[in-house]
């Protein structure tokens, strides 16, 4: 028997084969009100997020990690940027095929376990929009904010969007960002209450915040 050495991130590729099998589009705003409701609070924090940061959007390039279908990268293009500044990865090739066939200027990567073709300090502005609250290891979670750590200059940004727990299948624990991202400083933090999701541990609706937005910058 061989002792093949486990691929990095492969709990999320086994995890969404099933919560979204190929040629999914399981979060689809249109199809689900929660989401209607998600994709708009995000979409607020996003914009606050920038005006936050006070960056020269013009020439900003932007990497979108944990991209799925492309829909949290594509909402970049609503707040004016140009498909040409935008990149997007993801472990899940058929997540991408969906991303790459709804906008093809859109530059998306498969990573396949190995690290993403980005030299170091060459992206100022990393998003990660519901991507941690899914990833249950630890060791996966340290690797993954150890590759923004690298690509992200001095003076970068990482806009960080999530639930305030991780999901059940990913352990239920508290998310904080500023735990696995050292060398960054927060900058802007907005919680938020999505209607139609319960905060963590309960089951009804409350005004307990369901999902957070933070901002950090690289120091
Ligand atoms: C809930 S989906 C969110 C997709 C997208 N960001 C959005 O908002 O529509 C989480 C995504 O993160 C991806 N993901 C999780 N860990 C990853 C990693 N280490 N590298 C790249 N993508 C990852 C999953 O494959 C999945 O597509």
């Amino acid at each position: 028997m061989t002792n093949k050495p486990r691929r990095m991130f492969q709990q999320v590729i086994d995890d969404y084969a099933r919560l979204e099998p190929e040629g999914g589009d399981t979060w689809n705003p249109l199809h689900r009100e929660v989401e209607l409701e998600h994709r708009v609070e995000l979409l607020r924090r996003l914009a606050a997020g920038l005006r936050a940061a006070a960056v020269e959007t013009e020439s900003l390039k932007i990497l979108d990690v944990g991209c799925g279908n492309g829909r949290s990268t594509r909402m970049y293009l609503e707040l004016g940027f140009d498909p040409e500044q935008l990149m997007g990865v993801d472990v899940r090739s058929g997540a991408l095929r969906t991303a790459r066939h709804m906008h093809a200027g859109i530059q998306f990567l498969l990573d396949e376990g190995d690290g993403w073709p980005l030299s170091e300090g060459a992206v100022p502005w990393v998003s990660l929009c519901t991507v941690f609250s899914s990833v249950r290891d630890a060791e996966d979670r340290r690797e993954l904010a150890d590759r923004i750590r690298r690509i992200v200059p001095p003076g970068g940004h990482l806009f960080f969007w999530d639930r305030t727990h991780a999901l059940d299948f990913a352990g239920g624990d508290v998310l904080v960002p500023s735990d696995w991202f050292e060398g960054f400083a927060p900058v802007w933090e907005s919680p938020a209450v999505v209607a139609g999701y319960a905060a963590h541990g309960t089951t009804e609706a409350s005004d307990v915040p369901t999902h957070r937005a933070t901002l950090l910058r690289r120091c």
